[in-house]
């Protein structure tokens, strides 16, 4: 079973590449981010609990995270691996992880990490509109971008309420203070891959290919 977990700040890519490699390879698609943002939408007990976190960019408690994945991997025992996009955050998490992967024998087998600059990351979150019926992202420049509706069924285009400038930063300041030093975890643990995300997503799936060879 091939576990893969992609770590990077925001807007990095995270979410459009493990789109793209899960087709490319059949692996499941676990996005943490997705998820909660389905259980606040649902109005569950778990969105009302990351609710208020999430809308700050703050992390939600680690408690919670790993027990979320702790039932997603058990939804999912005959997949052929999972790519993690967005977990694990924290030490904590990639320690639960370690341990949750060892009870059956497994562990991580790359950890790619997606490097863009702070600038990059606010050009590309300041432009990013979703359909909220089919989930169809588009890249919208400037305040009056030409796109208001939904191309594939008419929607009105919505916002992320954490891509707002001032919860980007400190979705920005979360990464560098709580989840970077997982980097160097992965990298003690020679599994840590390095990709410039700057390029075109074209450019970076062409380089997360050759970095999971
Ligand atoms: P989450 O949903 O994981 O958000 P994130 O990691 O902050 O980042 P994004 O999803 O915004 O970016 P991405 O790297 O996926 O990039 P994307 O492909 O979308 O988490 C949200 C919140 O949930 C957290 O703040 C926290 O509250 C909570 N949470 C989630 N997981 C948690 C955990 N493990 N522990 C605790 N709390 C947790 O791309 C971004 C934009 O750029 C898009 O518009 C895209 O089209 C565009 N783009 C992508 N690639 C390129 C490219 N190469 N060139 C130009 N544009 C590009
Ligand atoms: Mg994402």
């Amino acid at each position: 079973m091939k576990i893969i977990v992609f770590l990077g700040p925001p807007g990095s890519g995270k979410g459009t590449q493990a789109a793209r490699l899960s087709q490319h390879s059949g692996l499941v698609h676990l996005s943490t981010g997705d998820l909660l943002r389905t259980a606040v939408k649902d109005g569950s007990d778990l969105g009302h609990a990351a609710d208020g976190f999430m809308k700050r960019g703050e992390l939600v408690p680690d408690v919670i995270l790993i027990g979320l994945v702790e039932h997603q991997i058990a939804q999912n025992l005959s997949a052929a691996g999972f790519i993690f996009d967005g977990f694990p955050r924290t030490i904590p998490q990639a320690d639960g992880l370690k341990q949750m992967l060892k009870r059956n024998g497994r562990s991580v087998s790359a950890a790619i990490l997606f490097k863009v600059d702070s600038e990059e990351v606010v050009r590309r979150l300041s432009a990013r509109w979703s359909c909220p019926a089919c989930g169809a992202i588009y890249t919208v420049i400037g305040d009056n971008g030409s796109i208001s509706m939904c191309e594939k069924d008419s929607s009105a285009l919505t916002r992320r309420h954490d891509d707002d400038p001032a919860v980007v930063q400190n979705r920005l300041a979360v990464y560098e203070e709580q989840t970077k030093p997982i980097e160097n975890y992965y990298r003690v643990e020679s599994v840590l891959r390095e990709i410039d995300a700057q390029q075109t997503p074209e450019e970076v799936f062409k380089a997360l290919l050759q970095a999971l060879l």
